[in-house]
């Protein structure tokens, strides 16, 4: 089992349009693309770091985990993500470990990446999301 890098650390905003006066023409990261997510209800814009990505999550709807977080805490970083080889070999070792996850099973995302959430309570705080992309 590897973990290959952290793959991005996504940021809640109330307003991706406003947010990227900061990440893009303040700070000069590049906008590489944006996505709507509706199994999440997010657009999410992509912003590369080296191998790494900022994220930013904007809710598209008012009920969503992702409108709920921004309601009671406010903007700023909601997750990071764990990029590995082997996500359900890291989700057994985790459970050994007597940590708990948010989904049971790794859910697929666009582009055929398998993702999977962890819950903050085993990780200090932080929700910490897990990765594996499909085998180029
Ligand atoms: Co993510």
């Amino acid at each position: 089992m590897g973990i290959k890098a952290v793959n991005h650390v996504a940021i809640v905003v109330e307003d991706i349009e406003s947010a990227l006066a900061f990440w893009r023409d303040a700070l000069g990261l590049p906008l590489a693309r944006t996505e709507r997510m509706d199994a999440e209800a997010v657009e999410v814009a992509f912003l590369p770091v080296g191998e790494s990505e900022i994220e930013l999550l904007e809710p598209t709807t008012p009920d969503s985990g992702v409108a709920r977080f921004l309601e009671k805490r406010g903007p700023g970083i909601h997750h990071i993500c764990i990029e590995v080889d082997d996500i359900a070999a890291t989700m057994a070792r985790l459970r050994a470990h007597g940590v708990t996850l948010i989904n049971e099973t790794p859910r697929e995302g666009p582009g055929g990446r398998q993702y999977a959430f962890i819950h903050p309570r085993s990780a200090g705080g932080v929700l910490v999301e897990l990765y594996q992309l499909p085998a180029e």
